[in-house]
């Protein structure tokens, strides 16, 4: 298939541009820059072979995008472009509302009039919220979100259930991903965070090389193994995996599915913080801090779905995660350039 990559110089979109190419995808990428660099097209060549052809365009710029569309014929499209910072989305909401429905909303549109008619999109496991039990099932629909980039994911599940019940040509499946962690192994793509890391991993990466002093481990009195948070964690490139299956099955299935992609297992932050610790050989400091507001004790996904349908099971555990992680921060301390 030729496959639109919006996102696709990101984190998991990069990851997931390797996994497409190795199974014989063609892949175009359209991305602003705006959280990722050019260096990554290099770095994708490197691992792959292949150097995906690239459009620097905004997807809110409605004609630059279109022009993309006019140029290549595309079999289908997968959508990580977005903003993704939980906090800031609650300082900036409209910003927010902004790039990750209307710009969405761009790309529909002209997917629907250029008849491209298969799309995979990147949905979170934050859609749940903390209506429901864990493990978390598809079937149990949409729960309260609690910041509007979690809004932002449950307006594009509706808006695309919405579309493929109208339009019997569109067939669409919505990744509610889980905990994605990790890099590539070549040490090569692998997260680049902005600015202070609010996500675990991507701090204790920074703590455990001296960047950060110590880990602030947010609340250890949750009803847990240990007391802190649990949450499935997946290495980044089985999640790139999942994608590949996942537009492949959209490519031979019409309608919509939503699907987990987690692992199925939950970790608490001590338990990944001392995996950090295995893979980099030294003790990494942290302190025990109130609980972070809107934080869950515990979120892991049913997988049972994404085996049925897509034959998808993660295949790393927690120490390769951290391994892969540690990895890609020490070879790239300043991001990818
Ligand atoms: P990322 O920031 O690394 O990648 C997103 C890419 O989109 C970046 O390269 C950025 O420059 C680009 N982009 C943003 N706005 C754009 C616009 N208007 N036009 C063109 N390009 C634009 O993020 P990621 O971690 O790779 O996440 C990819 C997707 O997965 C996002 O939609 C995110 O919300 C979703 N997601 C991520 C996680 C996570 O923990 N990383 C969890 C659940 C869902
Ligand atoms: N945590 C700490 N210290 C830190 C950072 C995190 O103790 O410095 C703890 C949190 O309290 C939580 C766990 O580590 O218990 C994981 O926190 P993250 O911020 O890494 O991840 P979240 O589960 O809060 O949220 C992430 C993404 C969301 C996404 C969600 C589900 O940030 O965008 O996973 O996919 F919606």
């Amino acid at each position: 298939m030729k496959i639109l990559v919006t996102g696709g110089t990101g984190y998991i979109g990069s990851h997931t541009c390797v996994e497409l190419i190795k199974n014989k995808h063609e892949v175009v990428i359209v991305d602003n820059l705006y959280n990722s660099s050019i260096a990554v097209l290099d770095r994708i060549e490197m691992i792959s072979g292949v150097k995906p052809k690239f459009y620097q365009v905004d997807i809110l710029d409605r004609e630059a995008l279109e022009a993309v569309f006019k140029d290549n014929k595309f079999d289908a499209c997968i959508h990580f472009a977005g903003y993704k910072a939980v906090g800031e989305s609650c300082e900036i909401p409209l910003t927010y509302y902004k790039n990750n429905i209307s710009g969405s909303i761009n790309l529909y549109e002209l997917m629907r009039k250029y008849h491209v008619d298969n799309l995979v999109f990147s949905s979170s496991a934050t859609v749940y919220g903390d209506d429901f039990e864990v493990p978390f099932k598809e079937e149990y629909g949409l729960g309260t979100t609690t910041n509007p980039y979690g809004s932002t994911k449950k307006m594009n599940e509706m808006i695309l259930t919405d579309l493929a019940k109208a339009d019997k040509d569109f067939s669409t499946v919505l990744l509610r991903y889980f905990n994605p962690i990790g890099a590539h192994e070549s040490g090569l793509i692998g997260e680049v965070p902005n600015g202070i890391p609010n996500n675990l991993v991507p701090y204790i990466a920074q703590t455990a090389s001296g960047q950060r002093d110590f880990l602030r481990v947010w609340g250890n009195d949750y009803d847990t193994v240990d007391g802190t948070g649990v949450r499935d964690y997946i290495h980044v490139v089985d999640l790139a995996k999942a994608h590949v299956l996942a537009i492949e099955y959209a490519y031979k299935n019409k309608g919509s599915e939503v699907i987990n992609i987690g692992t199925g297992k939950g970790y608490s932050v001590l338990e990944v913080l001392h995996a950090y610790e295995k893979a980099c050989g030294h003790e990494i400091p942290y302190k025990i801090m109130d609980r972070r507001p809107g934080d869950i004790a515990t979120c892991y996904a049913d997988t049972e779905k994404a085996s049925k349908l897509l034959g998808f099971k993660a295949e790393y555990d927690i120490n390769k995660m951290c391994e892969d992680s540690y990895r890609f921060t020490s070879l790239n301390p300043d991001g990818i350039k």
